[in-house]
């Protein structure tokens, strides 16, 4: 993986497809412990909002790798007093050697990302969650023992993880289809870039049909209906997202032996009903556990190891 060294991850289609194909291998060596990697590398974390999977994941992975993680809350850092990313960069850049962010505008990671040499990690924006869909990738292909020609439906908001989605799913062969309601569809950027990438190999489809959309589908995934940021407008999205819950009325159109995903948290009696998300289709918690493996293969690539 010595060609990821020093690259930064601002979106999903900034691997291409042998580089994930190459990563989802190393994540499930060093899940199965075949390998084990060292190295004394600093990593740190920015988060402008709230995180679990992915602040532990990422610290754990860290550590199972023999670094360090700092965490940079920016409400104990001089960011979250208006210094200028330029500069934060810039300084961050001389004492880390890799640095993941977690932010709002996807401008700002590239602003980021312009002003530091060092790898730079989208650990979520508003626009994109590539280290989700690594996970999300690891856990499709453990469960079906590939990824071309299955096909995963996201139902719920055209969101970061929409997007994301879209990109992973199109690089690796996934049918990948967006069930949104009017108004809450993908950014139509994305999905020309999902559909240049498949080009024409998979399928991307972007519907207002949430049954048609889970028919036969052997992933049904979901997430929450109201992203970070859009709390003030959670309770109007309710009634028109409704529709596009995941509960079993819905899971009976898809494939008898489908898997629900969820990238966590969710709200049960929203998005999911709880019978679905502890059903035995769902595979949420080796999806979360996933983010940790596939992250060390990411961190120990993107800092060079081969
Ligand atoms: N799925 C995910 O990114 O979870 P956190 O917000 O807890 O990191
Ligand atoms: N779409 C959600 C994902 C959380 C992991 C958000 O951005 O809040």
């Amino acid at each position: 993986m010595k060609q990821l060294q020093g690259r930064d991850l601002l979106g999903t289609a900034d691997l291409n497809p042998p580089e994930i194909t190459s990563l989802l291998e190393l994540a499930r060596q060093l899940k199965s412990k075949e390998l084990v990697i060292q190295c004394s590398k600093v990593l740190g974390l920015l988060f402008y909002k709230a995180s679990t999977r992915t602040r532990v994941s990422f610290t754990v992975a860290m550590y199972r790798l023999g670094g360090q993680v700092i965490d940079l809350n920016p409400n104990v850092t001089q960011v979250g007093r208006g210094e200028p990313i330029e500069d934060t960069a810039r300084v961050l850049d001389r004492y880390l050697d890799i640095l993941a962010i977690r932010t709002y505008a996807q401008a700002d990671l590239e602003t980021f990302a312009n002003y530091a040499q060092i790898p730079i990690i989208n650990a979520l924006t508003d626009l994109e969650h590539p280290c989700q869909i690594l996970a999300d990738l690891m856990t499709v292909q453990e469960c079906f023992g590939s990824l071309p020609g299955k096909t995963l439906t996201y139902l719920g908001d055209g969101n970061n993880m929409a997007h994301s989605l879209l990109l992973g799913g199109a690089l690796t062969g996934l049918n990948v289809r967006i069930a949104a309601p009017k108004g809450y569809e993908p950014d139509p950027k994305i999905v020309q870039r999902a559909e240049a990438i498949a080009s024409g190999k998979s399928e991307i489809v972007v519907t207002q049909d949430p049954v048609a959309a889970a028919e036969g589908a052997q992933v049904v995934y979901t997430d929450v209906w109201a992203s970070m940021g859009q709390e003030e407008s959670a309770d109007q999205r309710i009634p028109i997202f409704q529709p596009y819950q995941v509960n079993q009325k819905l899971i009976d159109h898809a494939d008898p032996e489908a898997i629900i995903l969820h990238c966590l948290p969710a709200h049960r009696g929203e998005e999911i009903t709880a019978e679905a998300i502890e059903s035995k289709r769902s595979r949420v918690w080796d999806q979360a556990e996933n983010r940790m493996h596939a992250q060390q293969a990411l961190l120990a690539s993107l800092l060079g190891w081969e």
